[in-house]
């Protein structure tokens, strides 16, 4: 091979890896931000990066493009391992154009998502850009279209993770929303319509951070899952949350033996729920009694944190949680919660993961906010998730199992396949206060003394109703169980239901109210 043609590549690829240039590298790494080869070689295991379509160059001669060199088009794309499993992956590059997206960087990308598809690996997406390439117009927007389209199709089939470690703008937004967990770094941010153009249409002044900083989406809209102070923390959270998760939809999860004995008991979980009706306590306190070594891995950690959702193991098995947060609304569902449970109850039937779900729930939390704001259309999501999923389902009544909210937290007509309690629980329509004053009414207000009358009433109802033996008894229960008893019990139905099977009518999709 002639010598020339060596140099050739060599100097090739020093240009493609110099990516936008010392300049450009280094205000990146000023702001405390890596560039997009580094973050990959961060992320994967080391020396497993793959690099593809490293010479792809773009089209565009609008605006005096033609002269502009975009080494490796803006965007990072290839393959590699995490764990040691296949995982493919992108980052843009802000030091190329600012990363922006446009027809050929997006060819990248759909090339990747395509063999992710094709090969069943998880697609993790690192966004660091300024949003479509202005010059390329339509074709940068078709770029974006491609990419939605293929994040829909590959939805349950393969994990997909989008990183935010830079801007993200626009209608950019919409591929990391129709991905399955969004991570940010602190200083990242993400909207749709900036802080300049929100002053000039409604005159708010707001900063970009407090608009769409990783707070902002972590906390009060939702949209991220995770949030890290650097972007080591973020990629050791993306490589946490990929152990417990399946390559894709057709297989288990991987088990990790974590030396924790299933024969474990706890003690300590008889003392946990105070003997006060109302009093609160962290449920967390059960979740890490219970699960493998205590880890609990939450998801949406700051978001309605009246329900809790994570993943964790018992007997090395993955299982995703979903729990009421007495400490928090003292526990009721609300809007926001119904929408963070019912996705992740999604996202654990696509793949394969068990639910179990710790209930101490008094209701729906009442009030007009939450009536106008489609509590109805929303709680109903819970429903919906938990009916359609097929993976095993069990539950644990630790404290109430109110009403509506018993129901929508699996129950047994929900299809779950066991539901413990523990010899405390409460399931009833209602609270024994509002039953009492509903049902003995009259006798209430006719009675000499109305207050002892109605005392007596809580009492007789809470005798009567507020236990698990009725529920027992009529076997929407299997079990009231010792709470010191909850994981050795929890991983003798997890493994008695590993092998469970069950269909749902064919169709096209069902239509669940969003
Ligand atoms: C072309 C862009 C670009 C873009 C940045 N650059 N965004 N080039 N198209 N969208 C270029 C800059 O010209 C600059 O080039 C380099 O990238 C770095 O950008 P700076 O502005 O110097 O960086 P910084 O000061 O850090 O500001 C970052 C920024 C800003 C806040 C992201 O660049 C910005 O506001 N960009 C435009 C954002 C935007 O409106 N995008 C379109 C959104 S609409 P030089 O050569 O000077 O280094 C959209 C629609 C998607 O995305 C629709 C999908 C359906």
């Amino acid at each position: 091979m002639p010598k020339d043609v060596l140099a050739d590549l060599a100097e090739r690829r020093s240009k493609i890896l110099a990516a936008g240039g010392e300049k450009r590298v280094a205000k990146q790494h000023e702001m405390g931000r890596l560039t997009a080869r580094e973050r990959i070689l961060r992320l994967l295991d080391e020396n497993s990066f793959v690099e593809l379509d490293m010479h792809v160059r773009h089209r565009c001669t609008e605006f005096g493009m033609a002269e502009v060199e975009a080494p490796a088009e803006g965007v990072i794309t290839g393959y590699g391992t995490i764990d040691g499993r296949l995982v493919y992956v992108f980052a843009q590059d802000f030091t190329v154009i600012g990363g922006s997206l446009g027809e050929m960087h997006a060819k990248k990308i759909t090339k990747v998502m395509d063999l992710a598809l094709k090969t069943g690996a998880p697609l993790i997406g690192i966004n660091d850009s300024g949003g479509a390439r202005i010059q390329e117009g339509v074709d940068a927007l078709s770029g974006y279209g491609q990419i939605f389209f293929r994040n829909t199709i590959a939805s349950g089939v393969i994990p997909q993770l989008s990183i935010i470690m830079g801007p993200c703008a626009g209608g950019a937004v919409y591929s990391p929303a129709l991905t399955d967990f969004i991570f940010m770094v602190q200083g990242a941010n993400m909207f749709i319509t900036g802080p300049q153009v929100i002053k000039a249409v409604t005159g708010e002044e707001v900063s970009a951070e407090e608009l769409g900083g990783a707070l902002t989406h972590n906390r009060t809209s939702g949209v991220a899952h995770f949030m890290a102070a650097n972007e080591d923390e973020c990629f050791h959270q993306v490589r946490t949350l990929l152990s417990y998760l399946p390559s894709n939809n057709l297989e288990a999860p991987p088990r990790v033996e974590s030396g924790d004995p299933v024969t474990r008991a706890d003690l300590s979980l008889r003392e946990i729920v105070p003997p006060e009706a109302n009093r609160a306590y962290d449920m967390r306190d059960v979740i890490t009694r219970v699960v493998d070594n205590g880890i609990f891995f939450e998801t949406q950690s700051q978001y309605a944190p009246n329900i809790l959702t994570g993943f964790a193991r018992i007997n090395g098995y993955s299982i995703g949680i979903i729990a009421n947060q007495p400490r928090v609304l003292a526990g009721c569902l609300d809007i926001n919660a119904s929408d963070k449970a019912a996705r992740f109850i999604r996202f654990c039937d696509a793949f394969n993961i068990p639910v179990v779900n710790f209930v101490d729930v008094p209701g729906f939390l009442p009030g007009t906010n939450q009536e106008y704001g489609g509590i109805i259309r929303h709680g109903a999501k819970m429903l919906y998730a938990y009916s359609e999923a097929t993976v095993p389902k069990i539950t644990v009544i630790v404290r109430k199992a109110y009403g509506g909210a018993y129901l929508a937290m699996c129950s047994r007509d929900l299809g779950a396949d066991q539901v413990f309690a523990w010899p405390g629980a409460e399931i009833a329509v209602m609270g024994p206060e509002g039953a009492a004053n509903i049902i003995f009414r009259k006798e209430i207000e006719n009675s000499a003394d109305p207050q002892a009358t109605r005392e007596e009433k809580i009492n007789e109802y809470r005798e009567r109703f507020a236990n698990p033996y009725i529920a027992a008894a009529r076997g929407y229960l299997d079990d009231v169980i010792d709470p010191a008893e909850t994981r050795p019990r929890l991983a003798c139905a997890l493994e008695a239901l590993a092998s469970k099977r069950e269909s749902r009518p064919a169709k096209k999709h069902g239509n669940i109210p969003v």
